[in-house]
């Protein structure tokens, strides 16, 4: 299925200022809730013996580093949903407060940060990470602690088995990497592809083995399987070995940073396949990073600013307004709808509990997004359509929708 849709104004990349800083208000109160769990909400000048006035929520994320915009869309988003909230009355009269934290892009750093959300700061639930591996790392702490955790965007099936305190409201890679390798070979009409994949990342690793599967399912050959670790930057071994087995395509299954460079260095070497990748590419920094290289190749997204939505429409009008007239990213989407659903889940809680919370987000039904529809099932992740995009400049041109 092919559409075409009405194509928006090129969009204003502006420098957003962004301070990932904690944000702690003055004095904190440790009320003991029944079931034992200590919570700590920020008082401010209440009158003595009166509730906690505020609901702690934690984001951890790579506010800097190599993915850097992952972490600065995703809560910007978040803080979008959160702000909507609070100037509408917050949550039964208490207002909501986000204490975000930077884990810089790497694992060991977003199991420290989430230590210390939950320990320290009293969350009562999490969004993040973005990167499978990050929230991988810190999942394990949050299922133990029994806090609730949503990920707006991690797509390696590993990371809701977890336990039953995570979650994530975007689809999974096993349908990723079966989109990608159907578009390969029915769309783009692709018999023989290439991959590169980043073996330090579980996503990518994940992600390469689901579209090879279904790209031999097919009836499609994989004439070359190479490897690179995210933060590496020549690329051109690799490349070389792939241009001798003359793929009609290749498949790089990693994050923008990497991808960027890797395009430069497969044009230099004058291989001219269309690169194909995954949601990873997301960034307003790609075309940055990556020029007119970069231009004409493919990607599977959670999100398209050309949508006709009118619930898309505004939220990117909104989202302008917010921050500078930028663009909405993936990210952003998703982590305004994954808070706007952690909202929700607390709305229906009616007390700031993470059990009550939990129980709540798994109930999730229908609930309208701007990145589509989210159910959450059994086994807390959400079943959604894919959306092929073309990176054109910097915008990524819709080309087709593809549902599960
Ligand atoms: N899906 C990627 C992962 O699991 C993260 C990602 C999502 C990156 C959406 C960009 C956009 O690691």
């Amino acid at each position: 299925m092919l559409k075409t849709l009405k194509t928006l104004k090129t969009p204003i990349m502006l420098a957003a200022v962004f301070s990932a800083s904690a944000l702690f208000s003055g004095c904190t109160k440790k009320t003991d809730d029944q079931s034992g769990t200590a919570q700590v909400a920020a008082v401010k000048s209440e009158p003595s013996g009166a509730q906690a006035s505020e609901i702690v929520i934690g984001e951890y994320g790579s506010f800097t580093g190599n993915e850097a915009t992952f972490g600065q869309s995703t809560d910007k988003g978040l803080k979008m949903a959160i702000d909507e909230t609070n100037k509408a009355g917050g949550i039964k009269g208490k207002q909501i407060k986000l204490i975000a934290l930077d884990d810089q892009g790497k694992a060991e750093e977003a199991a420290a940060v989430v230590t210390r959300l939950i320990t320290q700061n009293k969350v009562v639930a999490l969004i993040g990470e973005v990167a499978s591996s990050r929230t991988l790392a810190a999942a394990p702490i949050a299922q133990e602690h029994k806090i609730p955790m949503i990920s707006p965007s991690s797509t390696n099936p590993k990371v809701t088995e977890i336990g039953d305190n995570i979650f994530r409201v975007c689809f999974i890679d096993p349908f990723q990497g079966t989109v990608m390798a159907k578009f390969a070979f029915e769309h783009l009409k692709v018999k023989k592809v290439a991959i590169l994949r980043d073996v330090k990342s579980d996503y990518s690793v994940g992600l390469a083995d689901y579209f090879i599967k279904k790209f031999k399912e097919l009836g499609g050959e994989v004439v070359a399987d190479e490897s690179y670790q995210g933060g590496e930057m020549d690329f051109k071994p690799q490349l070389t070995k792939l241009k001798s087995k003359t793929p009609e395509a290749i498949f790089i299954p990693g994050y923008y940073t990497e991808v960027g460079l890797i395009a430069r260095q497969a044009r230099a070497l004058n291989i001219s396949a269309p690169l194909l990748g995954g949601d990873g590419w997301d960034s307003s920094k790609l075309f940055e990073i990556g020029g007119k290289d970069i231009n004409g190749s493919y990607f599977s997204n959670h999100f398209t600013t050309e949508s006709t939505d009118p619930a898309v429409v505004d939220f990117l009008k909104r989202y302008k307004e917010k921050y500078n007239g930028e663009t909405a990213d993936g990210l952003a989407a998703l982590g305004y709808d994954a808070g706007k659903i952690l909202i929700a889940a607390i709305e229906r809680a009616g007390e700031a509990k993470p059990e009550l919370i939990r129980a709540e987000i798994a109930k999730t039904k229908d609930f309208v997004g701007v990145t589509g529809k989210i159910s959450i099932d059994s086994q807390r992740n959400a079943t959604k359509p894919a959306m092929v995009v073309k990176v054109d400049g910097n915008v990524n041109r819709y080309v087709t929708t593809i549902t599960p």
